[in-house]
């Protein structure tokens, strides 16, 4: 689905022409010139208004092509449904609640959502919410998605209404995602890049963010150097693989099942493996027999020590927080733990990148928001080759 798709698509689209504010003003003007006094008066000598109201007509035409429709904020209800829980638990615990749409702040802006992402930190956070700051019940999860901008705070620049964009908050006070609007910090958000459609925004947002800044930022992965991308069929792993690409290095992807290497090999590297069966060590001497410049983890445990293993004695290593059982590592090795981080620069770097790399953001299932709970346990059940994905709209 392409940007203009998403048009399409979208609620506001369902708005008839007519609707539009603009077209409803011509809409009357034309209809009171054309009854005036019981007279059709279209073809009268008033030709001084004849090309006033047919450029409102052609401006109004063109508003309504051009641009998404803005929600008029009279148009926010004043309820909306979220999947949220009133406490920690199994996936029974995830249901359906309505809820108050999200009051705005002055430096926030409240999307109405198209697309969210499911991650397996959404999964611990439902069943441990301890580690969560804000805990107000009922607690929305969510830390990610796309949509388009139904109202801005007064100190917001840069973005208007009908924008489509991306955003990612962990641990957002006024909720999470999994919700038809999320009000949010502007910082934490980016306009969608020309091209990429909102259910593919929706996807990428937290993992294409992780992935770019683990190969640009946390490995400065330069042309020509060799990299693993351990855990590379998930949903950050697939992104890494292709901006890893983009930055001509040699990638020697670890994907889980065969169609897990089919997939990355793909997506843009050289050398795939199956982690949990093939002999990585040995993948790794014939793909870099000098040992490779740089290893990204997105998974840990023994197959990741297989491939730390295959470090030059001056490599490097990043892996985001949240990635368990990391091994320790020779004493010339860099080591970068990092977050992801979102602000204008990091939007307009990554925005760079997806168009850079022409990104495929691989969606392995898709609930509508009704069925959160089954889409956690669909990433509980593990071997999901790039995201799960909530469809709010
Ligand atoms: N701190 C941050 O800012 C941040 C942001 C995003 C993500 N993260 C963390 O980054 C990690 C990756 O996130 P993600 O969204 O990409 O998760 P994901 O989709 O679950 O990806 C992890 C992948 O690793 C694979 N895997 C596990 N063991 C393997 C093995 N031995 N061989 C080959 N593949 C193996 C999994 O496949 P199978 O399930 O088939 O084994 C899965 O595809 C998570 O720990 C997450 O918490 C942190």
């Amino acid at each position: 689905m392409n940007h203009r798709d998403f048009d399409k698509r979208s609620p506001f689209a369902a708005i008839p022409s007519a609707c539009h504010p603009l077209a409803t003003l011509v809409t009357k003007a034309t209809a009171f010139r054309r009854t005036r006094f019981g007279v059709d008066v279209r073809r009268s000598t008033h030709r001084q208004r004849v090309p006033t109201l047919r450029a409102l007509l052609v401006a109004g035409l063109i508003l309504d092509c051009a641009a998404p429709l803005a929600v008029p904020r009279a148009d926010i209800p004043r309820n909306m449904e979220a999947a949220a829980i009133d406490r920690p638990g199994g996936p029974e615990v995830l249901t359906l609640h309505t809820l108050p749409v999200p009051a705005l702040g002055g430096d926030e802006v409240l999307i109405a959502l198209h697309t969210v992402g499911v991650g397996p930190w959404d999964v611990d956070v439902r069943e441990r919410v301890d580690y969560w700051k804000s805990r107000h019940y009922p607690l929305v999860l969510g830390v990610d998605g796309s949509g388009t901008i139904a109202a801005l705070g007064s100190k917001v620049r840069g973005f208007k209404i009908g924008d489509a964009v991306y955003s990612y908050v962990w641990n957002n006070p006024k909720g999470g995602f999994y919700a038809q609007y999320v009000a949010v910090p502007v910082n934490a958000v980016g306009h969608v890049p020309m091209g990429m459609s909102l259910r593919d925004a929706g996807a990428a947002a937290v993992v294409a963010l992780t992935a770019q800044q683990g190969i640009d930022d946390a490995l400065q992965l330069r042309a020509g150097e060799t990299v693993i991308i351990h855990g590379a069929s998930g949903g950050v792993g697939t992104l890494a693989v292709q901006f890893a690409k983009l930055r001509n290095a040699k990638v020697l992807a670890i994907a889980s099942g065969d169609d897990g290497v089919t997939l990355v090999r793909h997506l843009g590297a050289q050398v795939a493996v199956d982690g949990h069966r093939d002999d990585i060590q040995g993948a790794a001497r014939e793909f870099a027999p000098a040992g490779v410049d740089a290893v990204l983890a997105l998974a840990g445990g023994a197959a990741l020590e297989q491939c730390l293993a295959a470090l030059k004695p001056n490599g490097r290593f990043a892996y985001p927080s949240g990635v368990d059982h990391v091994p320790k590592v020779g004493e010339g090795v860099r080591v970068v733990r990092y977050d992801a981080k979102t602000g204008p620069r990091e939007f307009e770097r990554l925005n760079a990148a997806i168009t850079g790399a022409k990104l495929e953001v691989p969606i392995a299932a898709e609930y509508p928001l009704a069925d959160a709970a089954m889409a956690q346990q669909r990433v509980s059940a593990g071997h999901v080759l790039g995201k799960v994905v909530l469809r709010v709209r």
